[in-house]
């Protein structure tokens, strides 16, 4: 018997993925599943080799106290209820991106686990990936000295190709070109460059292809960010693009520079007109089968055999880099005026 049930909300593309990652943690196994489309238990039960009851009403599937966590990977704009319903039902909680689809939810997420003593995971899942965790390593070894700049860029084409385009053109559920996807290239650059962000400002556009013209919003945004220790960065997160997934990554400090997977490190002594190679696996598609889940929910496992908030992608850690997304979102909005994250 594992420690963990786990309750699904939602049963699309992001659920399969996290199921397979939580059967593969230590602790964790999934026990229930709650979709609004009636789903054949006996199937999914045998294929994952122990019972799985489904359940067409949530509040009944929150009423089992032998399930003790929920994973949410609803439409963005169901987010808000479905948390606040699971953090009343004290279960702890793991959450899709975006948080939800306004500050003010993302607040009330964040109040009601708070107030109800329960831990949260936010699927801000590249910080677990090797590309992340080498490139931290590096920034921690001091090989890149003391960054003043950092870009980290997200540029991935969601068109009619993708399984969420159908939802995800809408407002209400897409939301702008940082919630429904770029959030992980800002939440990457918030975690590298290691300080608070005092301010941001952002200009949006989108592209003049017939492929995307079916989208309600602005799907490229550029968003610069003022840190409060006197660094700068940037970040595009561009969903209507025509290339190759592309995680793109620059960090410039008074030690050396990394891009990507190349560095140079002036503590090395090596020859600065060159990079040097770091070998480790990128952030290279937008499969959910190839997003690094399973350390994340085994951090998450972990931490709440701990009694604590776990590592890198805690509700209050994610609070920060929704607030800077809305302030960018706000900013653009303006049509690229300066926005504090403390006037939100
Ligand atoms: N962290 C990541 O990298 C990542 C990747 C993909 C998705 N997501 C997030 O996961 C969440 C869900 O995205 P998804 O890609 O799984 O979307 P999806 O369209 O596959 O599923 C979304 C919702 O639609 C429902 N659904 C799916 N097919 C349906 C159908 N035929 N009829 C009725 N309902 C149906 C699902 O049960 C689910 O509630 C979103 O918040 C999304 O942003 C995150």
């Amino acid at each position: 018997m594992k420690k963990y049930n786990v309750g699904i909300i939602g049963y699309g593309w992001a659920a399969t993925a996290h199921m397979d990652a939580i059967e593969a943690t230590k602790q964790g196994q999934v026990t229930a599943i709650y979709s609004s489309r009636p789903l054949d238990a006996k199937k999914i039960s045998e294929k994952y080799g122990h019972p799985v009851k489904t359940y067409q009403q949530l509040d009944e599937m929150l009423a089992d106290p032998d399930l003790h966590v929920v994973d949410i990977t609803s439409y963005p704009s169901q987010h808000r209820n479905q948390a606040v319903a699971a953090a009343n039902a004290k279960k702890h909680i793991i959450l899709e991106k975006p948080m939800a689809n306004s500050l003010q939810e993302v607040r009330e997420i964040v109040a009601a686990a708070k107030s109800n003593g329960v831990m949260g995971c936010v699927c801000f899942e590249c910080r677990f990936s090797g590309q992340f965790t080498s490139t931290k390593a590096v920034i921690d070894q001091g090989l890149l000295g003391d960054l003043h700049y950092g870009e980290v860029d997200y540029y991935h084409g969601i068109g009619p190709w993708y399984g969420q385009f159908r939802w995800n053109v809408g407002k209400k559920d897409g939301g702008s070109a940082l919630l429904t996807a770029g959030c992980h290239a800002l939440d990457a650059l918030l975690m590298v460059m290691g300080s608070e962000v005092e301010s941001v400002t952002s200009l949006s556009t989108k592209s003049k292809s017939d492929i995307f013209a079916p989208y309600e919003y602005d799907t490229s945004s550029c968003t610069l960010v003022k840190f409060k220790n006197g660094a700068v960065g940037k970040c595009a997160a561009i969903v209507d693009c025509l290339q190759p997934y592309y995680f793109h990554t620059h960090l410039v400090g008074s030690q050396g520079s990394l891009l990507d997977d190349r560095f140079h490190s002036n503590k090395l002594h090596t020859d600065k007109k060159h990079w040097s190679k770091l070998s480790m696996h990128m952030l290279d598609s937008g499969d959910v089968a190839d997003h690094p889940y399973q350390s994340q929910f085994q951090a998450f496992f972990d931490a709440l055999d701990e009694g604590r908030e776990m590592p890198l992608t805690s509700f209050s850690q994610s609070l920060r880099t929704f607030e800077a997304v809305f302030a960018a979102d706000r900013s653009a909005e303006l049509g690229g005026v300066p926005v504090r994250v403390a006037d939100l």
